[in-house]
């Protein structure tokens, strides 16, 4: 006997390869303790009892959404600062003045790990509501060993207050900080030596993400990263081409990274780079969106090399406020071109496989976790489609309804 049967649904798996959306009409879903037991056609149920039974009304099931691009722990916001920016000044320009990221690393030193919690489960709460099953958390307001680890610490805390999973990446090489600008190498000596041994220690983070670019890191800076990370047993990854490109996306091919992330500036050798090693690439539309919509990822160059797409919020304070999936959804569609298949794709299956769950979550699959997301709608094209509609009927997350 299953635990539970959900029925009278229609299941945008989301497995790849056969109907749009891997979509069943007339559904069923059986899950077992934390997992899905077995989905198909109603009609083809191999067994009917189940401890509990949940009758849909026809609503429309996908993967729990997975937010694989987020900064969602930091103190204070950067209205001003935005403000300026409308103003004329450059994102550029005002870190180059000491402001962006370093000015939220102010408040987030400045704020306690309870702060810090609570702040972040407020908006993990707001990805829930969403539909959001999974989010990543980056650190990277921190910039010392102390801090960072309090991030990532806060981190996990929200994540189990919101219900959601939480995978978290340490991201000390975020920019250098105020207290290392005269000594670069320094501050890279001490990510390496001190702050990755310590979080791979504490089990604080399942991966390093280096943002590589004019403001932050160079190439070789990331390389050095990369291989204290990968020395460490932690996974990759790279904030790569988002202002310019320096070569990153190629070195996360290099050391296949799980995922470079942006990828409005990117060469076709870093697109090749990536396809070889299966690196995925995760749009931000709503950072490009927020920081005045520039040039564009190269969405045709990317499906040619078969590289896989995913879509997230980049949720942080300064270039993406946002904490709506479907939203990042549609600008993906009607910004970037992607089709509202390929939107739902970069926040369930392509997203798990940027966090390395793709085992675990991302699809409607027998054997994985019963994360699932029931909405309002039948069509699956509508969730990339409304804007700020309150889609979502109900979550579950590893068989619980959250
Ligand atoms: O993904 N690119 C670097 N990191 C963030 C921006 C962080 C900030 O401005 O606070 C991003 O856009
Ligand atoms: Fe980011």
């Amino acid at each position: 006997m299953w635990d539970m049967l959900l029925t009278d649904c229609h299941a945008a798996t989301m497995t790849a390869g056969g109907a749009p959306y891997g979509l069943i009409r007339g559904a069923a879903i059986a899950i077992d303790g934390e997992r899905i037991a077995w989905i198909g056609k109603a009609r083809d149920l191999p067994q009917a009892p189940a401890r509990e039974t949940h009758r849909l009304d026809d609503a429309l099931v996908t993967p729990g959404l997975i937010d694989c691009h987020t900064h969602l722990v930091f103190g204070g916001n950067r209205a001003r600062e935005w403000e300026a920016r409308l103003a004329g000044a450059s994102y550029e320009e005002i870190a180059a003045k000491g402001g962006g990221i370093v000015s939220t690393v102010h408040a987030t030193r400045a704020a306690s790990e309870a702060e810090l919690a609570e702040s972040a489960a407020q908006r993990a709460a707001a990805l829930a509501g969403a539909g959001v099953t999974t989010a990543e958390i980056k650190s990277g307001y921190g910039l010392d060993v102390q801090t960072e680890c309090k991030i990532l610490r806060a981190a996990a805390a929200a994540g189990e207050k919101a219900h959601v999973r939480v995978m978290r990446t340490l991201l000390g090489a975020h920019v250098v900080p105020p207290e290392y600008q005269n000594n670069r190498a320094r501050y890279v000596d001490l990510v390496c030596h001190e702050m990755i041994p310590t979080v791979a220690r504490d089990r604080l983070a399942d991966a390093v993400d280096v943002f590589c670019d004019t403001i932050a890191f160079t190439v070789a800076e990331a390389e050095r990263i990369f291989a204290a990370a990968m020395a460490h047993e932690l996974a990759v990854k790279m904030h790569a081409g988002q202002l310019s490109d320096q070569g990153a996306a190629a070195l996360a091919g290099k050391y296949r990274a799980l995922s470079a992330d942006h990828l409005e500036h990117v060469s076709d050798e870093g697109i090749a780079a990536m396809a070889a090693a299966g690196t995925v690439a995760v749009l931000l539309p709503c950072a490009w969106y927020f920081l005045g919509a520039g040039r564009k990822p190269p969405i045709p160059a990317l499906r040619k090399a078969g590289v896989r797409i995913a879509v997230a919020t980049d949720c942080n304070p300064g270039t993406s406020p946002v904490l709506s999936p479907l939203m990042a959804m549609n600008m993906a569609c009607t910004s970037f071109g992607l089709t509202p298949e390929e939107a739902l794709a970069g926040m369930t299956r392509n997203a798990a496989a940027a966090l390395g769950l793709q085992a675990e979550t991302g699809t409607l699959e027998a054997g994985k976790s019963a994360d699932l997301a029931v909405w309002k709608i039948s069509n699956p094209a509508e969730l990339a489609y409304w804007m700020g509609a309150p889609l979502l009927r109900e979550r579950y997350l590893r068989g619980r309804s959250v």
